[in-house]
């Protein structure tokens, strides 16, 4: 079976280590490396996260490359109320033997795109500063890319603001320059991954498997599980990054729709709003991205917890 050529981009949290999980046990997923980026931690943590997830699962195999610390322009935020002071919540890891690769983020996915035979789908689930500054940095660049896979934003929903999601608001710029490149985008946002909710009883349930993922992913959620019956009172958890994988290993399970999104840059109460228009009158040739707006909770869990039993 032809496996869908990656590299991930990561702000290594919570959902985002089960997101990469879920990718490392995929068959349908070629990991060509993973950047990370500061967003939910600091790119200390971010990056340490990584490399500690990859090689407890056995996987040193892919190149961990550190990338950007701040955002592009305005002041550095961080999401410690949701991941916890590590990242990680309350889940302890061995620290990797394996250093960071010797090239930083933008050059690692320079080189690696540049060196593919095949074109190479991004998947960034935090703030986009590297793809941004790869973008700007090597404009011909984006025809190795196959489309960019990303989470962030909401055209109905926002999580830092009213009308913002994080990984837009941590950096706005980056993200406008993200989405005004022209390359294919598949938008994850808060519309879909507030949807794609893990339960209590599920969590207990990836626990059980009593795999080496079932068991770290069960004790990264429970903080992340208590944030969330504090801060919004759902029986669950939102593991909103693992569904870029949802969306690479079953599309089916999730419903889009194509629209044109614009960053607001320069709101003084929207800013890092994604501006989507559906509107059937809009002018189609301007349409950026495929938004992502529904999916088959269960399908997904399942997905999360498929990846877990089979874990060896
Ligand atoms: O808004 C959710 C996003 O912000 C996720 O990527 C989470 O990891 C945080 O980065
Ligand atoms: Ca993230």
């Amino acid at each position: 079976m032809n496996k869908t050529p990656i590299i991930i981009d990561v702000d290594t949290g919570i959902d985002d280590a089960v997101s990469i999980v879920v990718a490392l046990q995929s068959d349908k997923l070629d990991i060509r490396g993973i950047t990370t980026v500061a967003g939910n931690q600091t790119i200390e943590k971010t990056t340490r996260n990584t490399l500690d997830i990859v090689e407890y699962f056995g996987r040193d195999d892919i190149p961990v490359a550190k990338g950007y610390s701040k955002p592009l322009v305005r002041d550095q935020i961080i999401a410690a109320y949701a991941h916890g002071e590590s990242g990680l919540g309350t889940a302890k890891l061995p620290t990797a033997k394996k250093q960071p690769h010797d090239l930083d983020a933008v050059s690692f996915m320079k080189k690696t795109l540049e060196e593919s035979n095949d074109k190479i789908t991004l998947v960034p689930t935090g703030p986009l500063t590297n793809i941004a500054i790869l973008l700007l940095s090597y404009p011909h660049i984006k025809d190795k890319i196959e489309k960019i896979v990303l989470m962030g934003g909401g055209a109905y929903e926002g999580n830092s603001t009213s009308t913002a999601e994080f990984n837009i608001f941590a950096d706005p710029e980056s993200a406008n320059i993200v989405f005004s490149s022209g390359v294919k985008i598949v938008m994850c946002g808060l519309d879909v991954t507030m949807k794609a909710i893990v339960t209590y009883n599920e969590i207990k349930n990836i626990m059980a498997t009593g795999t080496k993922a079932g068991e770290f992913c069960g004790e990264a959620f429970k903080f992340y599980y208590d944030m969330y019956k504090k801060g919004s009172r759902i029986d669950g958890c939102a593991v909103h990054d693992a569904v870029t994988m949802a969306y690479l290993i079953k599309p089916e399970i999730i419903t889009a729709k194509p629209a044109n999104v614009k960053i607001d840059i320069d709101g003084k109460n929207s800013y890092a709003c994604t501006a989507t228009d559906f509107r059937p009158w809009r002018d189609i040739s301007k349409d950026n991205a495929l938004v992502c707006l529904d999916i088959d909770r269960e399908a997904f869990v399942d997905i999360i917890l498929d990846a877990c039993k089979n874990y060896k």
